[in-house]
């Protein structure tokens, strides 16, 4: 795993947006994974920064999303389609036509996890984008006894429930289920940028970088996929440099 650390959240976001600017000038049909989230919103909006002001062009770009809320139509503010649409698909001029997002209210769960999992595994992404959560999950793949291989329904942990319940205002009900692509779909991926910034993210960057990959930290098994980015703001650092700073040289050193 590839670690850079960012000084500060707007460093943070212009590293992530570089990243992906590259990756969309190398290759215009690019297909990319999206996530949602606090951590990439710095993100999309520089590239939609980029995109009005130095014509950054998003137009022949794929994306397949992680997860959806299950119970949620995209049409509903907390639903992760809105959000794509209103932060990164709309301001970056990428057609609908060319984005994947779950149904969150299909009739038939089972078959909507089965097409998107095929429709994922036809189309796997040249770049995943990644959050993690604070209860290790990346996508919504909560922490199990197993690793998730394909795209599932799932029951969210009371941490994240409760992290999530911040954007459910006015007495509306929190999502207590997703539906999300699984840790095999992800780990297709041929490349995967990691975003994680903030103190509350501090406990689980350790665990991350420093504990035993196991499906307990879903995300530790990033650790075991070949091309993998990690942008980590300060904040989300300090606990791996005070507890374990051989740790952090070892990455540097291209070691882990
Ligand atoms: C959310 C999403 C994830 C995201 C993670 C971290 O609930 N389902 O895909 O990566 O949790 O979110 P944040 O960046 O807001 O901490």
């Amino acid at each position: 795993m590839h670690l850079i650390i960012a000084a500060n959240s707007e460093t943070f976001s212009k590293l992530a947006a570089d990243f992906v600017e590259q990756r969309v000038t190398d290759r215009p049909n690019l297909c990319l994974g999206t996530v949602t989230g606090a951590s990439p919103e710095g993100m999309y909006r520089e590239l939609a920064r980029r995109h009005a002001e130095n014509g950054l062009d998003f137009s022949e770009v794929r994306t397949i999303n992680t997860d959806e809320y299950l119970g949620l139509p995209g049409t509903h503010p907390q639903s992760y389609r809105f959000y794509l649409e209103q932060k990164f698909f709309r301001p970056c001029g990428i057609p609908s036509s060319h984005t994947a997002v779950p149904s969150g209210t299909a009739e038939d769960t089972l078959k909507e996890c089965a097409r998107y999992e095929a429709f994922c595994r036809a189309h796997p992404a040249d770049l995943q984008i990644l959050g993690i959560g604070h209860t290790g999950h990346i996508g919504f793949n909560e922490p199990e006894d197993c690793f998730a291989d394909k795209t599932h329904i799932v029951d969210l942990q009371q941490e994240t429930i409760d992290a999530n319940s911040v954007y459910f205002s006015g007495g509306e009900d929190v999502p207590t289920q997703a539906i999300t692509v699984g840790i095999g779909t992800l780990m297709q991926a041929k490349e995967i940028l990691l975003l994680i910034c903030g103190a509350s993210k501090a406990e689980v960057t350790y665990k991350l970088l420093c504990g035993p990959v196991t499906p307990k930290v879903p995300g530790t098994i990033l650790r075991f996929h070949r091309n993998v980015t990690a942008i980590i703001d300060e904040e989300a650092i300090a606990l791996v440099r005070e507890r374990a700073p051989e740790v952090l040289q070892e990455y540097a050193s291209g070691e882990k």
